[in-house]
């Protein structure tokens, strides 16, 4: 017998349950957490698929290459050496060190090994390095669009995420001018991401040189997070191509195993912070979760090899050779797409011209053609219900197919309109 789980209390109002015992519960900031649309789209895809329908999923944001087999031999050698405990709070010292030579040797950067904390995924940084930073009612500023699960990291720990509208005219990244606009007395930091999601959009090394200034004088941080960093296609000079580091040693900088190493379901990320943070981060790290997974930390250590870069590398060429066939694909579908990303794995597409919103497209999208897509929505409020983020990841025939199928979609919403 197949089981299946129960259907889900229904919530009203903020999202309180009718049957629940438990007045107070859940929480404000659970009742106030948005669901992260991307999930949704992928939870009805999946549902589809069970059903024996065939689903292209340009939703999701993870390469679909799986981890590079020299990581998969080391993740099995570890289960065999018997490394299944507890690591230390920041991560095994070899790994630590394995990240800090990486930045010498690919992009000659001075990182002492001490100044990196492991974590679980660039989520866990992420959680760690608000917990160590914000006090309740700390304003934290943030692009929008931008990657949403920062507000919830922020909001949790009683600090106030405020975005900053950003969209082509200063290449869909914050700037100085506009990080002045918005900076109030109780203003404490930036967080930015380069290249970006969902735009792919990189930041100049001028402003992210004048956001530090900026924010340096007024005592706050400036946190970078870098997660996209080995998928950058066509580097130009004047962005920050490879880390933030190289730009101001003492920037926060987030970075994961997830994307270019090919690692999402690893769990595995890490940080390079400041002298001065790195003793809280890692009480923090203790008290929160104790560790990042062991036998991830010995199988990402593999990365670290000729092989492992040679492997990355040729994905990466691949990545480039989708992005392009996907931008074709949806400009040849009449779709607007704003900036050509030279980073990360998505195309941000402007679909006003349609005379329908990012929801409605996306939910007709999975319904009617079986392609999942994610609106804009989910990635803030500025102009969010004009765009929809395309992942170009899937493979060439699935894009090929994919955006037929959007070609077909679109016409049939300028027919209605
Ligand atoms: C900009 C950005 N930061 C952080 C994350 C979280 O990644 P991880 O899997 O390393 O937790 C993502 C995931 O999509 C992301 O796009």
């Amino acid at each position: 017998m197949t089981r299946s789980f129960s259907p889900p209390v229904v919530l009203t109002g903020l999202g309180v349950a009718e049957d629940n015992l438990l007045e107070n519960t859940p929480s404000k900031w659970a009742r106030r957490q948005p669901p992260f649309k991307v999930m949704e789209v992928l939870k009805k895809g999946r549902e589809l698929e069970r059903e024996g329908r065939r689903v292209i999923h340009f939703e999701v944001g993870e390469p679909e290459f799986p981890a590079p087999l020299a990581i998969v031999k080391a993740g099995k050698q570890a289960l065999d050496d018997g490394h299944t405990g507890y690591s230390e709070a920041l991560g095994i010292p070899e790994l630590r060190i394995a990240i800090a030579d990486d930045y010498q040797s690919r992009f000659g950067i001075d990182v002492d090994p001490s100044r990196v904390a492991v974590t679980t995924g660039a989520s866990g940084a992420l959680n760690l390095l608000f917990s160590v930073l914000l006090n309740p009612g700390d304003r934290v500023l943030m692009p929008d669009p931008g990657y949403p699960c920062n507000e919830a990291f922020v909001r949790l720990v009683g600090g106030e995420p405020i975005r900053m509208p950003v969209d082509e005219h200063t290449g869909f990244q914050p700037t100085a001018k506009i990080v002045n606009e918005y900076w109030t007395a109780n203003t404490v930091g930036v967080v930015l991401a380069t290249p970006s999601n969902p735009t792919g959009a990189m930041i100049q090394k001028a402003q992210l040189t004048a956001i530090n200034e900026f924010v340096a004088e007024r005592g706050g941080f400036v946190m970078v997070d870098e997660i996209y960093q080995g998928l950058v296609y066509e580097p130009d000079v004047t962005e920050v191509a490879t880390s933030s580091l190289g730009i101001e040693p003492n920037l926060i900088v987030v970075n994961s195993f997830s994307k270019y190493f090919g690692m999402t379901g690893w769990r595995l990320g890490w940080c390079v912070v400041p002298d001065g943070l790195i003793e809280a981060l890692e009480r923090a790290a203790q008290n929160l979760y104790i560790a990042p997974p062991t036998v991830a930390q010995y199988a990402a250590l593999a990365a670290y090899s000729s092989e492992g870069f040679r492997v990355l590398d040729e994905r990466r060429v691949l990545l480039q050779q989708r992005r392009d066939l996907m931008h074709r694909g949806l400009i040849d579908a009449g779709l607007e797409i704003p900036l050509m990303p030279r980073g990360a794995i998505y195309l941000y597409a402007n679909i006003s011209s349609l005379g329908t919103d990012a929801e409605t497209f996306s939910a007709r999208l999975i319904d009617d053609y079986q392609v999942g897509v994610t609106p804009g929505t989910d990635f803030g409020s500025y102009l969010a219900r004009d765009h929809v983020r395309f992942a170009f990841t899937a493979d060439e025939q699935h894009i090929r197919e994919g955006t037929e199928k959007i070609s077909h979609a679109v016409r049939r919403f300028q027919n209605e309109v």
